[in-house]
């Protein structure tokens, strides 16, 4: 990818906190403009559900090769680079789909079976060490470690090192702003540097001497003679970095948002009744999830969405826009967690690059939740200035800090 889009520029959002939960601009474009051309930016974009499902599942008219993308991964130098062989996400079928299936070897239910404890003992861990004498800032204290602490122990990686782990992912996936992007861009390969050469040695270990962890899935894997280098296998665990932690902080920190400020009596229902977590956090992935949109590139001239579309124009799904679309989910604006299809929002995506992680990062959500209402009987918002809690994502506005107060 030579250019990368500045996706930030389509909505022009006047404020962080807009953009944080942009409704009324989706209930605006899904009204009036449901496939709108950009200009400045040269892109398509679309929000209609069966559109955006469209866009993510149809390879054959929309591809995830192309010269230019809104999603920039990794760093510029040798270290930073996903190499070809495992960038699964930037191919199409049947090319992915191998690709896919070498990583995925890491990523079974039965994997998923043995992380559930570990998963678990982390996030009790986590809410056990809240101190509820004053307010807890709920991103400090479980949003923000969480999903690097469960990598880096998935990975099989010291736990004490989870804050180096989410200081280099921070870095590293830190979107390109205007104006700053040298200095990023040279921030990320030193962040690239370090990372590449605190695993490298860790990889080396584990191929002689194997855990149970992603590393040494990795390590195993041997499709018709397909396997991962070393250094093949520290690249892999970056991009599973940069896909799954930013991504599931952002949902856990929206989701105690979301129970303070959408819905007060939320939190009572589901400490009364746990079972209810699993489809509040679906919910909570269509209702509260804004940092989801992907681009693909038109491969054949295409009228397939209603407009004459080129071969080689780009085009954004936005599938947090399409969560609200009234064709798939009644009264759309409106969180309800017994609305019984939430589970078929695009937050994941759709087709064949689904989330790889889907699975894992419902259990990361649901035991956190879980461990928390166990916890505490309440919660109770304590002032705070939104606007400038929230900082620029990979792409939108996440939560820096949510004070609250937790009652036991
Ligand atoms: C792909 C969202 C967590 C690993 C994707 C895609 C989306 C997504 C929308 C599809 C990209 C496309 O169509 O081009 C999310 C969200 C998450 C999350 C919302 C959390 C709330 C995770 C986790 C992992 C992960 C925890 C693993 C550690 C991946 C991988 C891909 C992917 C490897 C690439 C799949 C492919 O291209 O075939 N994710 N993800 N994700 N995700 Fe996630």
């Amino acid at each position: 990818y030579s250019k990368v889009i500045s996706i930030q520029d389509i909505p022009a959002f006047r404020s962080r906190s807009e953009e944080f939960f942009p409704l009324e601009w989706y209930k605006r474009m899904l009204h009036d403009h449901p496939v709108y051309y950009h200009e400045a930016t040269d892109t398509w974009n679309v929000f209609r559900y069966e559109d955006v499902k469209q866009v993510l599942s149809n390879h054959q008219l929309f591809s995830s090769e192309g010269e230019r993308t809104a999603i920039a991964v990794g760093a510029k130098n040798k270290e930073g680079g996903i190499p070809d062989k495992i960038n699964l996400t930037l191919k199409d079928p049947p090319e992915s789909t191998r690709r896919r299936s070498l990583i995925s070897a890491a990523f079974t239910p039965r994997a998923l079976d043995n992380w559930e404890p570990r998963i678990r003992q982390i996030a009790n861990k986590l809410v056990e060490d809240m101190k509820p004498e004053g307010p807890i800032d709920l991103v400090q204290t479980l949003a923000a470690p969480l999903p690097s602490m469960v990598m880096a122990d998935l990975f099989g990686v010291p736990t004490d090192d989870s804050a180096l782990f989410k200081n280099w992912v921070d870095i590293l996936f830190q979107p390109l702003e205007k104006g700053s992007e040298q200095e990023t861009e040279l921030r990320k390969m030193s962040a690239a540097k370090q990372y590449y050469e605190y695993l490298y040695p860790i990889v080396v270990r584990k191929r002689t001497d194997p855990a149970d962890d992603i590393i040494s899935d990795l390590l195993k894997v041997d499709i018709e003679g397909e396997r991962f280098t070393d250094d093949e296998v520290v690249r892999t665990t970056m991009l599973l970095l940069g896909a799954g932690v930013e991504t599931t902080s952002h949902m856990l920190a929206s989701l105690f948002y979301s129970l303070l400020y959408d819905d007060a009596q939320l939190f009572g229902q589901l400490r009364d009744d746990q079972g209810l977590v699993p489809q509040t956090v679906d919910e909570m992935l269509r209702y509260r999830f804004h940092i989801s949109k992907r681009d693909r590139t038109v491969k054949q001239d295409t009228d397939a969405l209603g407009v004459e579309m080129k071969k080689g124009d780009v085009v954004i799904a936005w599938m947090s826009a399409a969560n609200m679309d009234e064709h798939m989910f009644a009264d759309p604006f409106t969180l309800d967690i017994h609305r019984g299809n939430s589970k078929k929002h695009l937050t994941f995506g759709n087709g064949p690059h689904f989330c790889l992680g889907g699975p894992l990062a419902r259990l990361e959500l649901n035991l956190a939740l879980t461990a928390f209402l166990q916890r505490f009987r309440g919660i109770e918002p304590v002032a705070f200035d939104l606007e400038k809690s929230l900082v620029t994502s990979a792409p939108g506005q996440s939560l820096t800090r949510l004070p609250m107060r937790a009652v036991q």
